[in-house]
């Protein structure tokens, strides 16, 4: 059986792992290349994108690959998309199964737990505007919501900008800013002694989900700092089975491989 990963996160490179000593299985994973020295994971990796639908689309059949899963990270919404529309296509394209099947490991999203403040907001430029409200002038905010689309942040001249990324920002940046190349995990020590080292004030972050990147949290709470959590995109098109841990994802691997299942359902909710 010929799997595709759609990765980019730790739950992608697990099930790689889990995949390369499954006997029956071939595995190749796929990256998007926005990251200089990403982890790789086990097995063929591919790196670069497909080409929008139509290229990944081809790249099923070319390979004839036998199922997909989409690991992506939560914010990865147009991949997500592109994936449940190509599999959806690729019906047409003749495979002896009829469409490829898809399913989906995704992480579930961060809860708030008692001693939080958090604020829930849609998207970057409401985050940017919330922590502006929440952060006096001359305070810090701290934004960890990745390198990219930091614009929203750039127009504040009052507030200094704790930016931390595993790659340097390509976008504009605050005048005010520090910029931390980083790529966790993290510990609840080492997050709470940066954030009074900075005299950080505010915490803007993605709902990524997961244990790497949670300490913040942790130590947002200890310190008092409210957080500002930027919502996970909403899923367009089609919605594949979803699975939250790498274990549900290979038992339903094995039943489509041995022709239990001609799409695999899920037996977890939803995260
Ligand atoms: N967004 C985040 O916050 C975040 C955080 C951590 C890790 N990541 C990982 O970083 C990658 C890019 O994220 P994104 O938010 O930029 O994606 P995106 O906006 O959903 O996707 C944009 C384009 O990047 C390519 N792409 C994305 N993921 C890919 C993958 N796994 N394999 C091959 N091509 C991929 C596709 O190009 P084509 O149309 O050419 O196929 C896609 O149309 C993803 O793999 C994701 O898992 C993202």
């Amino acid at each position: 059986m010929r799997v595709l990963i759609l990765g980019g996160t730790r739950e992608a490179r697990d099930l790689a792992a889990a995949l390369v000593a499954e006997p029956g299985m071939a595995v190749t994973s796929s990256l998007a290349g926005r990251v200089r020295d990403p982890a790789l994971p086990a097995g063929e990796t591919v790196i670069g994108g497909f080409g929008g639908v139509a290229g990944l689309r081809a790249f099923l059949r070319e390979r004839a690959i036998d199922a997909v899963v989409d690991a992506t990270h939560p914010f990865a919404a147009t991949m997500s998309a592109h994936a449940a529309t190509a599999c959806l296509e690729s019906q047409a394209d003749g495979a002896p199964g009829g469409a490829v099947p898809l399913l989906r490991l995704a992480r579930p999203g961060w809860t708030d737990r008692p001693g939080d403040s958090w604020h829930r907001v849609p998207d970057l430029e409401t985050a940017a505007e919330r922590a502006r409200t929440l952060c006096p002038p001359g305070g810090a905010v701290f934004v960890t919501t990745g390198r990219r689309r930091l614009g929203p942040f750039a127009a504040d001249p009052d507030r200094h900008y704790l930016i931390r990324a595993v790659d340097p920002p390509t976008d504009d940046l605050p005048p005010r800013h520090t910029v931390l190349l980083d790529r966790g995990p993290y510990t609840v020590d080492g997050e709470t002694r940066l954030m009074r080292e900075h005299g950080v004030r505010v915490l803007v972050t993605k709902d990524s989900g997961g244990s790497l990147t949670a300490a913040k949290l942790d130590a947002a709470r200890a310190l008092g700092v409210p957080v500002v959590m930027v919502d996970r995109p909403a899923t367009t098109g089609p919605v594949a089975p979803t699975w939250t841990d790498v274990a549900g994802v290979l038992t339903a691997l094995r039943a489509l491989a041995h022709g239990d299942a001609e799409q695999p359902s899920a037996h977890q909710p939803r995260p």
